[in-house]
């Protein structure tokens, strides 16, 4: 019998699940927002994730339902569990990734290590927090940001002015979460794979540049990592990932102090930027990983096939001119260089792609990987 399995959303991650599925023999369909997205190389229909009834009719035609983004509303995941769908993650873990304060107040209720945080409903709660962070916060929207949209460092309570105003606006009401700005030396992520039986398997953890708050760079694992900064991680990653019973990958981003602690930024519960390396430098990708986690198969091993990986994210750059021509230079200029491509139209910061190289040697393999990246940018 061929499983099924159903993906809301129709972007990139989406889009890398269906290599895998071929190859696996699984059926993956997409509900996709609108025509022509990433996705739409695999069976895909289009039509709204907040409506109950066109997922429901989705979700009839599959064997679980898993996700490429985590906005799928909570009373739409309620319904389809109401009626016997299999949900992965489930309603109660996606919850916690939908909304930054949610996972703050689960992250110190696990004892997990994080940033000094707060919830703030206006300016004077905020100047409260600068006042007992030496004036200066990270303020953070709950709800909807991504690659740094939503994200704001402040020295000055009014700095946040007009996200308060928006939030006077909504109905919810609610409020902005604070956070003491990290002095980090750098930014890590921990994978792991989770599947509904309680099978959990880590990637090892990973160095993450982030430009403009978009993620730019990820080398695997993170070079100079001690034994005692990979346990922790993964002990972290894995008492997240249990603790919130999450199903699939989960992706935990960490701040690695100036002190040596590990801090817990955020989690994504789906494929995720920081783990693309995997699909050219590990045994199992995480995007193969996630479709045997969420099917509830065994899961691949997680080690690495190389000594080292390096991924370097294309951004779109000023050019609208198409792809193709810098495809083949780049492709002709380096040859061992895995260059994977979303099929989406170039807007100047948008990702449009990344390029995977591993090797043996760290600065041969992030040299070619920055010189193939390159082609896209100028
Ligand atoms: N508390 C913090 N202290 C210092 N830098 C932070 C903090 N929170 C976030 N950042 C920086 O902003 C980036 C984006 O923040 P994040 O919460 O991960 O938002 P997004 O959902 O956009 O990825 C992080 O990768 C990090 O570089
Ligand atoms: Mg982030």
């Amino acid at each position: 019998m061929v499983l099924r399995v159903g993906v809301v959303g129709g972007g990139q991650l989406a889009r890398m699940m269906i290599a895998p599925a071929v190859e696996l023999g699984v059926q993956l369909r997409v509900l996709a927002e609108e025509q022509g997205m990433s996705a739409a190389l695999a069976a895909t229909s289009v039509g709204d994730y907040r409506d109950a009834a066109t997922v429901l009719a989705f979700a009839r035609e599959v064997d679980v339902i898993t996700f490429d983004h985590e906005h799928v509303p909570q009373d739409v995941l309620a319904a389809l569990v109401d009626a016997g769908v299999a949900v992965r993650p489930g309603p109660a873990a996606l919850g916690i990734a939908q909304d930054k304060l949610v996972m703050r107040a689960r992250l110190s209720e696990l004892g997990m290590p994080q940033p000094d945080w707060a919830a703030v409903r206006g300016t004077a709660e905020l100047q409260a927090f600068l006042d007992a962070h030496e004036g200066r916060a990270v303020v953070k929207t709950p709800r909807g940001g991504y690659d740094g949209k939503g994200v704001r460092v402040v020295r000055a309570a009014t700095e946040a002015d007009d996200w308060f105003a928006a939030l006077a606006e909504d109905a919810r009401g609610g409020a902005l979460l604070a956070e003491e700005l990290v002095d980090f030396s750098r930014e890590l992520a921990q994978q792991v794979a989770r599947r509904p039986s309680g099978e959990v398997r880590v990637y090892p953890v990973v160095e993450t540049v982030q430009r403009d708050g978009v993620c730019a760079e990820v080398i695997a694992p993170a070079p100079h990592a001690a034994d005692r900064l990979r346990d922790v991680a993964a002990e972290v990653g894995i008492a997240i990932a249990e603790g919130l019973e999450v199903t699939g990958m989960l992706a935990v981003e960490l701040f690695e102090t100036t002190d040596e602690r590990v801090l817990v930024n955020e989690l994504a519960m789906r494929p995720h930027n920081s783990g693309h390396w995997t699909q050219d430098g590990a045994v199992t990708s995480q995007f193969e990983q996630h479709l045997r986690a969420v099917l509830d198969l065994p899961l691949g091993d997680t080690a690495p096939s190389a000594p080292w990986s390096v991924m370097v994210n294309i951004l779109g750059g000023p050019a609208e001119d198409g792809l193709d021509a810098r495809f083949a230079a780049a492709m002709a200029a380096h040859p061992t260089a895995k260059i994977h491509t979303y099929g989406k139209s170039p807007r100047p910061g948008r990702k449009v792609g990344h390029i995977n190289v591993a090797g043996d040697h760290l600065d041969d393999i992030a040299y070619v990987a920055r010189a193939a990246a390159s082609h896209f940018s100028d």
